[in-house]
């Protein structure tokens, strides 16, 4: 979704700023522009496509200076072009913005009487032309900046700059992230912290309702209020190289197989002597595991399919009753909560809008607590939840989402088996579930060794427009991730049903030209899911099997590839990484924008 960056220095600064929309690239956007307030004027350059075009741009035109803001734009109100791309402009006033302004119909209505002319259909237009009008009324560019957000509705992080104040850049943040960095004799301000890796490791996290004022040698921060207020400074331990995509073609791929590293960085230190450490959950766990009589699961996208392998897991061994539930559904349905109910939420990036709504929502409902998995410590998200804990997947670059979802399944399985222990599961299954979470590491790296197996497989479906994905019980959710995988990258129509379902409708998709993918663990259900498979041959489907080792060798259907074999806990991850690497080969071979899929975002901050 968009991006900002924001510079005050001594020293040209364009290329770094170009160098931050770069960095924020997979985040997904259309249009990409930077401002720079130059001498008594700004300057302006933006592109419809990718930032190397915005780069080309500059070439062209020369445009350098000490003071800007840029920004990589993901559609919402008006076409990805060059007139909806941001900055957008006001006379001398300049404007950033990620989120949805809601009421930016009333707001350019007003400005348009007061004389103000529009020259794009965003939402974000409006900022510029509300900031201007304040400066006009004789307020500085912090007061107006102050004065614009309290008229805003909705949610933003912004980046302003005036030609009035050259070398002042003003942000402000509500519903949206923004970061500031802090540097040597220059000052940032981004939405995320991997555009500004390069330039500093220390970070301040703006709370809801900040508004921030930069200059070279200067940061200062305001609450809500307009009270001056101290934010905390944060180092942060990412690495600029570790968004650097290595000897890999593509992020997805060194993501795919960065897996066994980052779900054995998961459980580090959280199992000692064959038990879960509760207090990873947060100091008050232990009382609240055992509070706790049902758990609803918030998510979206690929973290709601983590959320529904988890509630198999809640219910089987915890035996507490669980819902899993998409968030932009939850937060408009007035849900019903018992007493003792904890309100779990699973985000990669901590901050996407629906989840963050639906956990606001919660605290107007009596849930026992919080709990969020997530992957970015510094995340809304996080920070409104007393229990957490952090999956430790490293920055994942790729939209289509993988080594983010496996290590949310290991957190979950961590926090289900403690769960599960706190109501007293038999404590063989419990030592079972933990000893199956410290094999797993090598366990994936096994199925990546099946890369050139899959690679060929993947061929199979590079001419295809439709693939069904089968799987029963905690397989159906990863089901729903491969079919998602698939679409997300390879634009493939794919479509995940409960093997059960299927003679209830899609049995009618079935022919010679439609491929099955069915995962296949050796559990309970087996025997009905060779019976659906039979369907599905009997039809001429053609099915491609991911199946346990122990029941690979029986499938004489299809196109069969054997996986270790694994338990309760471990399958659902095991049989997620061939599908991973399908769709990503099925993507490369079509020859789409693996990381950057069309239309789509990373972290959707946006509702
Ligand atoms: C977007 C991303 C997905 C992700 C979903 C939820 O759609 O492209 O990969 O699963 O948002 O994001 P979250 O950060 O909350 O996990």
């Amino acid at each position: 979704m968009c991006g900002i960056v924001g510079i005050s220095a001594q020293r040209n600064i364009i290329q770094h700023l170009i160098a931050g929309l770069a960095a924020l690239e997979y985040r997904g956007y259309d249009s990409a522009g930077v401002v720079m307030v130059a001498g008594d004027g700004i300057a302006r350059i933006r592109a419809k496509g990718k930032v190397r075009d915005l780069q080309a741009l500059q070439r062209e035109t020369g445009l350098d200076g000490h003071c800007g803001i840029a920004h990589t734009r993901w559609a919402t109100h008006g076409v990805p072009s060059e007139h909806n791309a941001h900055p957008h402009v006001s006379g001398p006033t300049s404007v950033v913005h990620n989120g949805i302004i809601e009421n930016h119909a009333v707001l350019r209505a007003r400005l348009q009487a007061e004389g103000f002319e529009f020259t794009s259909e965003t939402d974000t237009e409006v900022i510029a032309h509300l900031v201007e009008s304040h400066q006009r009324q004789g307020k500085d560019l912090l007061a107006a900046v102050q004065a614009a957000v309290a008229e805003l509705h909705g949610a933003y992080a912004i980046a302003v700059v005036s030609a009035r104040e050259p070398g002042v850049v003003v942000g402000a943040r509500y519903g949206a992230p923004l970061i500031a960095g802090l540097g040597e004799g220059e000052q940032y301000l981004a939405s995320d912290v991997h555009a500004l890796l390069p330039l500093t490791r220390r970070f301040i996290y703006l709370e809801e309702g900040d508004v921030v004022k930069i200059g070279h040698d200067a940061l200062d921060i305001f609450d809500a209020e307009g009270r001056p207020v101290r934010r905390e400074i944060r180092e942060s331990h990412f690495s600029a190289d570790a968004v650097d995509r290595g000897e890999y073609p593509h992020y997805m791929l060194k993501e795919i197989h960065e897996q066994p590293q980052a779900i054995a960085d998961t459980l580090e230190g959280r199992i000692a002597g064959g038990r879960i450490l509760t207090q990873i959950l947060g100091v008050e766990a232990e009382r609240l595991l055992a509070e706790t009589q049902s758990v609803h699961i918030i998510a979206c996208g690929t973290s709601y399919h983590a959320g529904l392998v988890a509630r198999y897991w809640i219910e089987q061994l915890a035996g507490v009753p669980c819902t899993a539930e998409i968030a932009s559904e939850y937060r408009y349905r007035n849900p019903v909560v018992r007493e003792g109910t904890l309100f779990l939420t699973i985000s990669q990036s901590g901050e996407t809008a629906d989840t963050l709504a639906a956990l606001k929502l919660s605290r107007q409902r009596p849930y026992l607590c919080r709990m969020a998995v997530c992957n970015v410590p510094e995340s809304s998200i996080v920070r409104e939840s007393e229990l957490v804990l952090m999956t430790r997947a490293g920055p994942e670059i790729g939209v289509a989402s993988t080594k983010a979802f496996s290590t949310q399944l290991v957190a979950l399985a961590l926090f289900a088996l403690e769960l599960a222990r706190a109501r007293g599961l038999d404590p063989a299954r419990y030592s079972d579930g933990v000893r199956q979470l410290e094999l797993l590491p090598g366990q994936v790296a096994q199925v990546l060794a099946l890369d050139p197996q899959i690679r060929r497989l993947a061929e199979a479906f590079v001419q295809k427009q439709h693939a069904l994905f089968l799987g029963r019980g905690t397989h159906w959710p990863v089901a729903m991730e491969g079919a998602l995988k698939l679409k997300e990258i390879s634009y493939i129509h794919a479509e995940a049903y409960a093997a059960g379902e299927l003679k209830h409708g899609p049995l009618a998709l079935v022919d010679a030209d439609m491929p099955v993918v069915a995962v296949m663990p050796n559990d309970a259900l087996l025997d009905k899911l060779k019976s659906n498979l039979e369907e599905v041959s009997a039809r001429g489907g053609q099915l491609y099997v991911f199946a346990d080792e122990d029941v690979a060798t029986g499938m004489d259907k299809g196109h069969v590839l054997t996986l270790p074999r694994a338990g309760e806990i471990a399958a659902p991850v095991i049989s997620t990484v061939p599908l991973q690497l399908l769709a990503y080969h099925v993507a490369v071979l079509r020859g789409t924008d693996v990381d950057q899929p069309r239309n789509l975002a990373k972290s959707v901050t946006v509702e």
